[in-house]
This record gives C-alpha cells, sequence and structure tokens, in this order.
C-alpha cells in the first residue's frame, strides 16, 4: 500500500513540514467549518478534519534519534530509517517541566516556533501535542505513573501549573494560525471502564474525570486546538460491556464541560499500543462446532479483532450517546506493524479453533493485554490523511502519537526523578496475572518510558508493514543471499538448565531472529535483538550440541554456526524438604511505599494449595500472582498447586515502609 504523503524534496535542513496528500476527497473535507466554531484567537474558524489539506509538524528532536540510530545502522536498515525521519510524530507534554523544557527535549515554545518555521504560506499546518500528566496517572500501571499526586493540591497543580500553562502558551496569537491537535490524556478514562475495582484508580477517578473536563475547556477557550480524547483500543475497551459504558462516561465527562460536546473534535483510539488496524485473515464468522470466531483463546469474546472494527463501533456508540455525527477516529498506527518474517500470509487451514485464531492472527503478542515494549511489533501505516477504505470508522487520520523508538516501560527497576516505577509487564521473564499467566513478551534491556530505545526502533523499522524502503527491510523476494553466520556460540550448564549465548550480528543489519538447535533439533526461537537462549528441563549428566541460525526478513536462512558442547549436571538443586519455602525481597521503595515481592518454592512434599504468611501489617494497593486476605497469601487458580521443586511469584505494590528482605512461613 502507498502512503498518502508525498514526499518533498530538501525536507531535512532546515526541516519542512510533511505535506498531505491533495487528494479530492481530503480537500472535499476542509470547506466544512463547524457550527460553534469561532472562538477568541482563531484565525481560520474551526475545520471539520483539521489534518485535510494541512501539513504537519516534524519534530527535529525525534528525527535526530531517528538519523544517529540511521548512521549506526548503516547499509539498507539504515536507510529505512532515514526515509521515516520527517514522518510527523507527537510533542509530549509528559510532566510539568516538558512546557519550559527538559534534559528530555525542548519546551512547547521552541516547538511551536519551529512549527511556524516549518509552515509554508498559507497551507495550514497541524502541530500534533499529547496532554498527560494527570493527578495519579496510569493508575492500573507503574511505567507511567506520574509527578502529581491524586489528591485535591495535586488537581490544583494540574490545573495552574500544567493545563493553565499550557493553554497559555497556545493561546499566544503568535500561533493562531496553527492547527494543534490535542490527545487528551492517554488510558485515564478507559482505566475508570475496566480498572475501578483497583484502588488506585478508584482514588483518581474523580481527578481523572474532572482533569479531562479542565482541560477540554482551557484547550476549546484557545479557539485553534481539537481535542481527541484517548479511547485506549480494540484490545482493552471491544467487548459490549466494556464499549458501551466507555461511550457513556465519554459522553459524561464532554458533557460536563462549558463547550459540551463541541470541545472535542473527536477520539484517538491504540495510542502507544500495537493492536492492528486490520486483521486480514479474521472475520468474526461462525466457526463450526467450535463457536464464533471470537471465542477463541486470545479474543476472549472480544468480537473487535482490530482497531478498525473498534473505531466503527465507538463511533456508532458515540452518535448514539448524543455526540455529533461529525466526529472524527485517529489511529494511531507507530507501531502496530506486525510484518517481518512471522506475519502470517494465509488464512489458516486449522480446524481447530486456538490454532486456526493463532495460525491466522498477524497480532503476534501473547495476549492482547501485553502492552509494553512488544517484541516482533514493526512501525505501521505512515500518518495518512482521512485514509480510504473504512468509511464506518469515519477517520480523520491514521497519526504518530506514540514517537517509534521511545520505550513504554524500563525491563528492571531504574531509578528516576519522574514518578516512574518498573511495571513487570515490561520484564519479558515475567508471567503476568494479568496476561493469564503468560509470559510479558516485552524486549528486554529496556530504558525507562519516553526514553530512546534503539534496539526497539531497529525491530519497528525492520518489522514494519507497510514494510520502509526497498532494501534489505524490504527484502527482494528473489534475493536468496543467506544472512552471516552467527559467531561466538557459547553453552554453559546449571544443572538440567542450558544456557547458549552468541555474537550480535551487528555487520548484518538483515538479521531478524535467530533459531536453536540442539543434536540438530530445533528447540527455539528469538528475535534479531535477542542473542541468548535457555534451555530447560534437560536429563542430567548428558552431553548436547547445540547450534545457531540466523534468519532475515525474506526467509533466508544462515548455514549453522560451530556447534557449542555443555554436559548438564545433577538436575539442579534437590527441592528442600516439606511443603514450601518462601522470601521476600524489597524490588523497590520511595517515600510512603515500596514494591514488593514473594518467591514460593515447592519442597519434596510439593505444595498444593500453598499459603504464606504475609509480612506483618501488609498494606497492599495493587497485588498479582496471588490473592492476601487477612494476612495470608494464596496462589491464583494458575500458580496454587506446585509441583516438587516448581515456583511462584507474588508482587504488590504497598503502602508504608518495606520490610527486611527474608523467610515467611510457607504451608
Ligand atoms: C511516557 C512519556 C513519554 C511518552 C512518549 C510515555 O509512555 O510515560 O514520558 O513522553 O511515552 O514516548
Amino acid at each position: 500500500m502507498r502512503p498518502a504523503w508525498t514526499r518533498r524534496e530538501g525536507a531535512s535542513s532546515p526541516r519542512r513540514a510533511r505535506a498531505a496528500a491533495t487528494t479530492t476527497a481530503a480537500l472535499a473535507l476542509v470547506a466544512a467549518p463547524l457550527a460553534a466554531a469561532t472562538t477568541a484567537g482563531a484565525a481560520e474558524p474551526r475545520v471539520d478534519n483539521p489534518f485535510a489539506g494541512a501539513t504537519q509538524y516534524v519534530n527535529e528532536y525525534w528525527s535526530a534519534n531517528v538519523e544517529a540510530a540511521a548512521g549506526r545502522a548503516g547499509g539498507d536498515l539504515g536507510d529505512a530509517m532515514l526515509s521515516i525521519a520527517d514522518e510527523p510524530t507527537s510533542v509530549w507534554m509528559d510532566r510539568i517541566s516538558a512546557i519550559e523544557g527538559n534534559a528530555d527535549g525542548p519546551g512547547l515554545r521552541t516547538h511551536l516556533d519551529a512549527a511556524l518555521a516549518q509552515k509554508q504560506g498559507d497551507t495550514p499546518l497541524v502541530f500534533n501535542l499529547v496532554i498527560y500528566d494527570l493527578p495519579g496517572r496510569d493508575c492500573y500501571a507503574l511505567a507511567s505513573n506520574g509527578e502529581l499526586p491524586a489528591t485535591a493540591e495535586g488537581m490544583e497543580r494540574y490545573e495552574t501549573e500544567y493545563i493553565d500553562a499550557i493553554a497559555a502558551i497556545l493561546d499566544d496569537p503568535a500561533y493562531e494560525d496553527l492547527r494543534i491537535v490535542a490527545t487528551i490524556e492517554p488510558d485515564s478514562l478507559p482505566n475508570l471502564v475496566t480498572n475501578s475495582s483497583e484502588p488506585l484508580c478508584q482514588t483518581a477517578a474523580p481527578y481523572y474525570r474532572q482533569g479531562v473536563a479542565y482541560a477540554l475547556d482551557r484547550l476549546y477557550d484557545v479557539g485553534n486546538v481539537y481535542s481527541y480524547i484517548d479511547a485506549a483500543h480494540a484490545g482493552w475497551l471491544g467487548w459490549p460491556n466494556n464499549a458501551q459504558p466507555a461511550a457513556q462516561l465519554f459522553a459524561d465527562v464532554v458533557g460536563s464541560t462549558e463547550a459540551g460536546f463541541d470541545s472535542v473534535a473527536g477520539f484517538v483510539t491504540n495510542t502507544a499500543n500495537s493492536t492492528p488496524l486490520v486483521e486480514p485473515f479474521l472475520q468474526d464468522e461462525n466457526f463450526g462446532s467450535g463457536g464464533f470466531v471470537r471465542q477463541a483463546g486470545f479474543y476472549e469474546w472480544n468480537p473487535d479483532f482490530d482497531e478498525t472494527d473498534w473505531t466503527a463501533h465507538l463511533y456508532d456508540l458515540l452518535v448514539a450517546e448524543g455526540f455529533p455525527s461529525s466526529i472524527g477516529m485517529l489511529i494511531d498506527t507507530s507501531r502496530n506493524g506486525w510484518g517481518g518474517p512471522d506475519r502470517p500470509t494465509a488464512e489458516s487451514t486449522s480446524t481447530d479453533l486456538n490454532t486456526y485464531v493463532n495460525e491466522s492472527r498477524v497480532d503476534r503478542r501473547t495476549h492482547r493485554g501485553a502492552w509494553c515494549n512488544p517484541a516482533g511489533a514493526g512501525i505501521g501505516e505512515r500518518p495518512q490523511v482521512s485514509p480510504a477504505g473504512y468509511p464506518e470508522s469515519h477517520l480523520d487520520a491514521f497519526v504518530w502519537v506514540k514517537p517509534p523508538g521511545e520505550s513504554d516501560g524500563s525491563s528492571e527497576e531504574i531509578p528516576n526523578d519522574e514518578g516512574k516505577h518498573f511495571d513487570r509487564m515490561c520484564d519479558p521473564t515475567f508471567n503476568s496475572p494479568k496476561l493469564s499467566g503468560l509470559l510479558t513478551g516485552a524486549l528486554p534491556d529496556a530504558p525507562l518510558s519516553g526514553k530512546w530505545f534503539e534496539a526497539q526502533f531497529r525491530m519497528l523499522v525492520t518489522n514494519a508493514y507497510p514494510a520502509i524502503g526497498d532494501g534489505g527491510t524490504n527484502p527482494d523476494p528473489d534475493d536468496t543471499t543467506a544472512p552471516s553466520v552467527p559467531q561466538d556460540v557459547a553453552a554453559s550448564a546449571d544443572g538440567t538448565t542450558v544456557e547458549v549465548t552468541w555474537s550480535p550480528s551487528t555487520d548484518d543489519t538483515r538479521v531478524t531472529g535467530y533459531q536453536v538447535s540442539r543434536d540438530g533439533e530445533d528447540v527455539g526461537s528469538v528475535s534479531g535483538t535477542v542473542t541468548s537462549f535457555t534451555d530447560e528441563g534437560l536429563a542430567e549428566n548428558t552431553r548436547y550440541s547445540y547450534t545457531v541460525t540466523a534468519r532475515d526478513a525474506a526467509g533466508n536462512v544462515s548455514a549453522a554456526s560451530a556447534p557449542a558442547q555443555v554436559t548438564t549436571g545433577e538436575g539442579g538443586e534437590e527441592p528442600p524438604a516439606g511443603a514450601c519455602t518462601a522470601v521476600y525481597s524489597t524490588a523497590n521503595s520511595w517515600s510512603g511505599g515500596y514494591q514488593g515481592q514473594i518467591l514460593v518454592t515447592a519442597g519434596a512434599d510439593g505444595a498444593p494449595g500453598w499459603e504464606v504468611t504475609a509480612p506483618a501489617g501488609l498494606s497492599t494497593t495493587n497485588l498479582w500472582g496471588g490473592t492476601l486476605s487477612g494476612g495470608v497469601i494464596t496462589g491464583q487458580s494458575w500458580n496454587a498447586d506446585l509441583a516438587p521443586g516448581a515456583t511462584a511469584t507474588v508482587g504488590f505494590v504497598a503502602d508504608g515502609t518495606p520490610p527486611a528482605d527474608g523467610e515467611l512461613a510457607c504451608g
């Protein structure tokens, strides 16, 4: 598919805004002003679709990261990176200091001045902005917790030091010719729909409602701001019993603003997520005796498989709630491409429903709730105005709200002064209870949310769909050149577990993954950013031989590496006698709270229905991998019964000061 952006020559220095395709469809929409259009300060009346007929601001500070990465990658991959360096991405005001500028980038005025410099004559220019600093932010996760507490004081600061400060800058007459498109508070109202039983979300709820309404009011007053409220994604709100309450909540909050429904231009879905735009091989149809396709484990009865489903569904519900039919939808396509070698090329022929869905779906995540730095994802559709083909979705544009290459959260604890915490959803070794006990599928070695994560960027460009460039990342199917052979393959044993490692193929940027074989049989594959593999549960005192091959996006496979041999040991540690042991350790602490974990190990007798005595006075705000009741922690359906030597991990965030690390009673 061809992106609807025409490439402009000389787009780098000085950088120029990307121009919209001048299709008649796009231009036709420009002329349709909304009824309640003019407000103080705006040079042009509000238009229906702000993207139509406009160029968009290119954030040079994101582009600089892309260009530097391209320089380091070189070759075809570097060329592919350069070819997207002047795509428009959103500017995130993710904390108060971002307004004036901080270590992560320049302030709002600097961006707006740069936008004016990119504006060409009378052609309107869209400036994509993200409003993201609510009190008690990210109440159901930890990686993007914010600086403002969910208290009256936090709310006061949000209004005066954050929203008022941003509105005052946007209201400067110097910027009245820009069309400011604001994504309003990702994840906030959606969390109130599905996570209201979570104490932190309960506490945050009134502030989210008040804060969103306040932001909409102040931004609407500016005149040339178009607010789009974040509406999560298909895999979050698609179920009818989430979608309907979501539409009602949106109507309620928007209805509480001074301008009512006029205060929003529409909704934006999939912000910073990777739910596919389209699942090309799957329809929610009858699957014989297996029921409907939605009943597959991956969809958990959710009929909305992709973002075109969700936007169409949501649009109808919103209009039924009273929103004007002129509202438009945006979809963040920055990371929902799912191309690369693992993308299915045809509908599965399996007659087993789960196999059929798993073989047909382009979304390669372990679970649709896996939101953090998902391995295997690629860049999606390039930003595009009024995308054709999905009339029921009422799309104003495909946008890149999450700048590709910026992390969703760190894969381990990293101290910081931004209020961000370590969320184990970003830990690739974690089986999350929020994902039905499946592994997170997150990339390893990730920095804090918002920081540049080059390994992820390389993967996103490599796996882009539609593919980027004509070189190694979008391989010529006739090119049968094999990737280079993996080097330095080594294997070491710890009991009956073997760790295989090798050197990254930095000289061959076409490598997208590796395959590990044991004694000539494939035992696992990993993506091109990973250079180790753990092989567990082997026989005792046995000699094994491992080889590794590399593959590229065209499916070419290298010759096998030199073998690495290893002999396993005595079957690991003997489980201790008795039922179980439990060890508590503090993972992280801050003023007034901490995150801890308890490792439960079943003894020689096994531990069906284990029970751990919680640390005295434990008061959790969020607990996973177990249940706390009456000072006793028990397992959940998937980890309550442990075989001898098996382990379960319970994690939690708690109030107060952490107890000392050490053993807890387990029986
Ligand atoms: C982070 C923000 C960052 C944004 C864009 C969010 O997940 O919390 O700090 O600005 O992503 O990368």
